[in-house]
């Protein structure tokens, strides 16, 4: 089993191991005196694990309660949030028991927020079965929901008791979504750590899962480093937001709808590098997100894109921060006005 621990004010483990998912019980009933626990799980995952968490649970001495949502990030929203609040009151759930988030990023950030709000807050657990989750989504304490006006518009910091990190999990992963959290792996590698860079460019879909033992504990423990000294995302956390500034603009461009997240922050990486970057990495980054099947660029006029970049709701005033990764393996963090920002665009610096 890796062990990775989290330094944040409130800190926790990440435990990654094959089958961990068969002893979540035990492990919980060491970590967490709760009672009952409620399995938060969506309707693609649900009938592949509940079963053997809840069974584990069980074992382990606790009640357990399952409340199942349909799949993707339309249900990620305040409508799903009241159903669960009205569950737990239900089910008389009480600040002593845990919450169990069993899936992938969004039922992570619902979950987690639903967590970090009812009763002001109970305990809650992370079992991320998606390779976006495992790697991204499940550590850091991010939780949100999305509103109509945009994506994690409501949210809160607000750490798990324990991540449980199974990577068995991700056999039953179908292709689309392994594609989507490669987006996130390619991202560490650029953002903290060169070799993984070069490791990620010497294989590709077909073989990257015989690495899954290394590179998820490796993109974990960089994800680790960077909220241990930012938790709030004050300063170097923004780091994690590489390729996010133009992908979040792609995602709004294609309305949500036809584009995975992973394939937006793809695009997002490379048109960053291509503009502000330096053109040797461009190409680099360019062959790592195509080795994957990721979207280097994307068919979109890029002042379509910049006017989505300007209504970016992260911005601060009238700048907003973007990351650069020059060299690959070091990321810096820049702010500009928006009009500073677009120029960046008026050049080609790689043809
Ligand atoms: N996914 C970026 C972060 O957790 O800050």
């Amino acid at each position: 089993m890796k062990r990775i621990h989290v330094p944040t004010n409130d800190a926790y483990d990440v435990l990654v191991e094959r089958g961990i998912l068969r002893r979540c019980g035990e492990i919980l009933s060491d970590l967490i005196g709760s009672s009952t626990c409620v399995i938060i799980s969506d309707d693609n995952v649900a009938p592949l694990y509940s079963s053997t968490a809840a069974q584990s649970l069980q074992a382990a001495g606790f009640r357990t309660e399952q409340f199942v949502f349909p799949h993707g990030e339309q249900s990620k929203n305040a409508d799903t949030l009241m159903k669960i609040y009205t569950f737990l009151c239900e089910k008389e759930i009480t600040r002593g028991d845990c919450l169990v988030a069993l899936g992938g990023g969004v039922v992570g950030d619902l979950t987690g927020y639903a967590a970090a709000t009812y009763l002001r807050g109970i305990h809650y657990v992370q079992i991320p079965t998606s390779l976006l989750a495992q790697v991204d989504s499940s550590v850091g304490g991010k939780t949100a929901i999305d509103l109509p006006e945009g994506k994690n518009l409501v949210g809160a910091f607000y750490q798990p008791d324990v991540v449980l990190c199974d990577p068995d999990t991700l056999s039953t992963l179908p292709q689309e979504f392994l594609i989507d959290g490669m987006g996130e792996v390619i991202k560490y590698g650029m953002i903290a750590d060169a070799e993984l860079f070069e490791t990620l460019c010497g294989l590709d879909l077909q073989t990257i899962p015989q690495h899954f033992d290394d590179i998820i504990p490796t993109c974990i423990g960089i994800k680790r480093d960077v909220v241990g000294k930012d938790e709030k995302e004050s300063g170097l956390r923004m780091i994690l937001n590489f390729g996010h500034t133009l992908g979040h603009a792609i995602e709004a461009y294609y309305h949500y709808e036809g584009i995975t997240h992973g394939c937006a922050v793809a695009a997002g990486m490379c048109l960053i590098t291509r503009y502000c970057g330096n053109a040797e990495d461009w190409k680099r980054l360019c062959g790592c997100v195509e080795r994957y099947g990721l979207p280097s660029d994307v068919p979109v006029p890029l002042n379509e894109l910049l006017t989505f970049c300007g209504h970016d709701k992260k911005r601060s005033g009238n700048d907003l921060h973007y990351v650069v990764c020059d060299p690959i393996g070091q990321a810096k963090i820049r702010r500009d006005t928006i009009s500073g920002f677009q120029k960046h665009f008026e050049r080609t610096v790689c043809e």
